[in-house]
């Protein structure tokens, strides 16, 4: 394994990998390591099909399934904005409309009953243009952060929801049964990774509401400390190549996609996996 930074706080392109052949007692352990180091891995010129997918997702932890329906299956997501009948879907429709709703500084799943640790995105069709993936280290930007904002993060507890992020894009796209079907969620805004007891701002797109603070006092909160994380030097744009996948750590980051001319296609493959105790998510529960 080789490995090279890709970003001076966070971020390593990670060579000599083929992800295929990775196994819990073989390759796993070392990618784990880098992972919960630099919270950003790039591997290039991979060839993973949805069944290496699901099997090299699933070495970090169960596969999410957004169903409420456990016994559906796990399966891996494409992020498109071509139709089934393979041909263009127009940008005003919900599908593309989600896509651009994903544009904002994200965390995956936030309003979930748990959370995600991870996303791994594989390319599958790229646009001429655009339509890179950007990650700020929410880690490195909370040991930046001044004291005085860092006291009013520290304690604080953000309620998130999926519908707020889509009624950012659309009030109408917010109202499909895929964002109002979970119930809010409140997650702390600090995240302790349990093995380097390294914290990182833990908020998304979806959050709404700060506990105990008044609507308008808590948005500002939330906008501010999204600012204060997303600033150039917390980030790092990834301009997809073909057969590149990314593996990140949802605990430590914040991410968005780009715009692209939409008259292209841009396909990439995803999935999460859901976040255990052992990551760290027990003390993000209410008396962890
Ligand atoms: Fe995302």
């Amino acid at each position: 394994m080789r490995m090279t930074a890709v970003h001076e706080r966070f971020g390593v392109e990670v060579r000599g990998v083929d992800l295929r052949g990775v196994t819990a007692s073989d390759g796993y352990p070392e990618v784990r390591a880098v992972f919960e180091e630099n919270s950003v891995l790039v591997f290039r010129d991979q060839e993973l099909d949805d069944g290496a997918h699901l099997r090299f997702g699933g070495l970090f932890g169960p596969i999410e399934v957004r169903s409420k329906n456990q016994a559906d299956k796990a399966v891996v997501s494409p992020l498109t904005n071509l139709g089934d009948d393979a041909t263009i879907i127009p940008e005003d429709d919900r599908q593309v409309m989600n896509l651009k709703a994903n544009q904002l500084w994200h965390t995956d799943s936030t309003f979930l009953p748990a959370p995600a640790l991870i996303n791994v995105l594989a390319a599958r069709v790229l646009p001429s243009s655009g339509g890179e993936t950007e990650y700020a280290s929410t880690r490195a930007a909370w040991a930046d952060m001044p004291a005085g904002l860092k006291d009013r993060a520290r304690g604080a507890v953000l309620r998130h929801r999926y519908a707020h992020s889509r009624a950012k894009i659309s009030p109408e796209l917010a109202t499909g049964d895929l964002f109002t079907m979970w119930s809010d969620q409140a997650w702390p805004a600090v995240w302790r990774n349990p093995i380097n007891g390294r914290e990182a701002l833990y908020i998304a797109s979806h959050a709404y509401a700060v506990e105990g603070m008044g609507d308008a006092a808590g948005s500002a909160l939330i906008e501010e400390l999204t600012a204060f994380a997303t600033r150039p030097e917390y980030v790092y744009t990834h301009r997809w190549q073909p057969g590149d996948v990314l593996l990140w750590d949802e605990r430590a980051t914040l991410h968005r996609g780009r715009p692209w001319p939409y008259g292209e296609e841009r396909t990439l493959a995803s999935i999460c996996v859901t976040a255990r105790d052992c990551d760290g998510l027990a003390a993000m529960r209410p008396g962890g």
